[in-house]
């Protein structure tokens, strides 16, 4: 979704800007803006298209000089991608950059109309900074206290007053901001991709606080507008990791971290060969006392908690649903004080999450929250979270957040049965040293890039694609769909194996390739008939199994064997076939892989 960033200082700030915009890139955008304190007035540069299209129009001198100013990548809501609804917006006075939803824009927009007010763009944005401008006093943290009180809805602003050069001030309610702490330069994001090469020290804005910010000094004002102190905070990631590092695309780079993105994850969270997760506040008497147990979340992040019942309802012989944020949070679920709810996204900030994750806590059920970006929101909001430690995930394409969620979700199932009894500590031990092998192994599937790359080869002329698989290996083949679909824009479909022959086989041509997933020793025989069924209709038939089966020519046109681990924890190996398969489809089409289209990173609106 948009991106914001700003910077004030001693550089010329519009390089900076469009340098951190394109940090900012893999959030999704449409159009991009700058504004400059130039020469004590405000100087706006805004574009329709790429940020190679802002740098072309601003060619030719056309570049706003200056050392304060504020940038923006917008995602359309309200009004199409074109120059005019791109921001920054405002008028001389007032200079806003949005991020978020306005849901009462219409309201403002009409009673400013009956003040005098016109408006260039169809963007619910332009109605707070001509409401910044008509409230405008002289004094910006009043009037932007009064704007807080009319407006509705998510923001994040970054807002230049023209009778306040060289100052940024910036505000959030939902819709992430933070500001970035530098020697004689200070810096406002959406994340921290686009400031770590300057700072790893930060603010995190909460709720209604507003940020005053000069090269010199950062003043930070709570919602009663009096000056507050706050913690500075210190990013634990570094430069590097928002940088390609050699890679062609972030997704390869994110794809071959996996080995040292899970390492990374699990390890603080064993302790003497047992899961651990009480240092994030989770304790077995806790976990043990849940009556349900919920996982909502979206897209990638649901197919990890979709792995996640399968296995904690095998181990711990607990009751596990998985919902789709965006329906949960509208089919008034049945869940109750005794329930635990976990909430799993890699940026934290997913909108339908966070609305399941307030009304999980209205209901009093107990939250768990799954999460990568830390302060980030829904991490912020839940009773506990445990963070996963992926490092930035740029790609759009969720990867090693995927891998991670999942071995989150392993601890938890390992140590859920161990509280309730169902299996013993000799059990819990072997199973937790089998997770401490997967990195290992890990690398002997990234090794199978080529194989992976040729198969991608023979499906890149496919219209249509269907995965299938049994058990964990089905929660794994929706996840290994989504993947192609997103990125290569093959349709694909997920299908239990087991349902093919209830309608879905009759789709099955010689031009609909099919990928099993056949990873489950008890499950093997059966899919291999499912196997066996769409290939005597003429289907070319990938199948990813392990390296201890004999899979013939008659039945797989293609194998992909990967080494043997506990079935339970073959989908972590598994994922990695399915995303080289992606990946290298996208590649060979020619797809922006790493910023399909009309997808954005972080989905921070409904
Ligand atoms: O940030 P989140 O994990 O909450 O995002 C949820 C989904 O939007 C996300 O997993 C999406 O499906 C992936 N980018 C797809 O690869």
């Amino acid at each position: 979704m948009c991106g914001i960033v700003g910077y004030v200082g001693e550089q010329e700030c519009a390089e900076i800007l469009v340098d951190g915009l394109k940090r900012l890139e893999y959030r999704g955008y449409d159009s991009a803006g700058i504004a400059v304190f130039q020469n004590g007035k405000i100087t706006v540069e805004k574009s329709k298209g790429k940020l190679a299209d802002l740098e072309k129009k601003m060619e030719n001198g056309k570049k706003p000089h200056g050392n304060c100013g504020i940038g923006h990548t917008r995602w359309a809501t309200h009004g199409e991608p074109s120059d005019i609804n791109s921001h920054p917006h405002g008028n001389k006075r007032v200079t806003i950059v949005h991020n978020g939803i306005i849901e009462n824009y219409k309201q403002i927009k009409d009673f400013l109309i009956s003040q005098g007010y016109g408006f260039e763009s169809e963007t619910d944005t332009e109605t707070v900074a001509k409401m910044l401008d008509y409230y405008y006093d002289g004094n910006p943290i009043e009037t932007i206290s009064k704007m807080i009180d009319k407006v509705n809805g998510s923001y994040a602003l970054g807002i230049l007053f023209r009778d306040f050069p060289d100052t940024i001030f910036a505000i959030r309610k939902e819709s992430p901001l933070i500001v970035g702490l530098g020697k004689n330069e200070n810096f406002i994001a959406s994340d921290m991709t686009p400031i770590l090469k300057y700072t790893k020290d930060y603010y995190l804005l909460e709720q209604g606080e507003i940020a005053v910010i000069t090269a010199k000094e950062v003043k930070i004002y709570n919602t009663e507008e009096e000056l507050i102190q706050k913690e500075v905070l210190t990013a634990d990631w570094d430069a590097d990791a928002a940088e390609k590092g050699g890679y062609e695309h972030f997704m390869l780079k994110e794809i071959n971290e996996q080995p040292t993105a899970i390492k990374t994850t699990i390890a603080p969270r064993i302790q003497d060969g047992m899961p651990y997760l009480e240092e994030s506040g989770l304790t077995m008497e806790m976990l043990k006392n849940y009556r349900r147990i919920f996982v909502v979340a979206c897209g990638t992040a649901m197919h990890a908690g979709l792995v996640g019942k399968y296995i904690i309802e095998k181990l711990a012989r607990v009751e596990v649903t998985v919902d789709i944020a965006s329906e949960f949070r509208y089919r008034d679920p049945l869940i109750e004080k005794e329930d635990l709810v976990i909430l799993v996204s890699q940026s934290g900030e997913t909108a339908d999450t966070a609305a399941a994750l307030a009304l999980a806590k209205e209901r009093g059920a107990a939250t768990l929250a799954i999460v990568n970006v830390k302060g980030s929101r829904i991490a912020r909001e839940a009773d506990v979270v445990i963070y996963t430690h992926a490092g930035p995930e740029i790609s759009v394409a969720s990867t090693k957040a995927y891998s991670v969620q999942l071995s989150v979700m392993y601890l938890i199932a390992f140590e859920l049965a161990y509280a309730k009894g169902v299996i013993s500590k000799e059990r819990c031990m072997e199973l937790t040293k089998s997770l401490m092998e997967i990195p290992d192994k890990l690398n002997e599937a990234l090794a199978l890039k080529e194989r992976c790359q040729f198969i991608a080869s023979r499906l890149v002329n496919a219209e249509s694609l269907l995965y299938i698989g049994r058990g964990l290996d089905y929660a794994l083949s929706m996840e290994g769909s989504l993947k192609l679909k997103e990125i290569s824009y093959i349709h694909s479909e997920s299908y239990a194996a087991g349902e093919l022959k209830h309608g879905t086989i009759s789709l099955v041509t010689d031009e609909m390739p099919v990928i099993a997933v056949a990873t489950q020793s008890n499950l093997l025989e059966k899919t291999i008939s499912n196997v066996k069924e769409v290939k005597a209709r003429g289907a070319k038939v990938v199948v990813i199994c392990t390296n201890d089966v004999e899979i013939g020519k008659d039945v797989a046109n293609h194998l992909i064997q990967l080494p043997k681990m506990e079935d339970m924890l073959m989908p972590l190996l598994a994922a990695i076939p399915m995303q080289y398969i992606a990946y290298y489809t996208a590649v060979l089409k020619g797809c922006d892989v790493d910023q399909p289209r009309n997808l954005a990173k972080s989905v921070t609106v409904e």
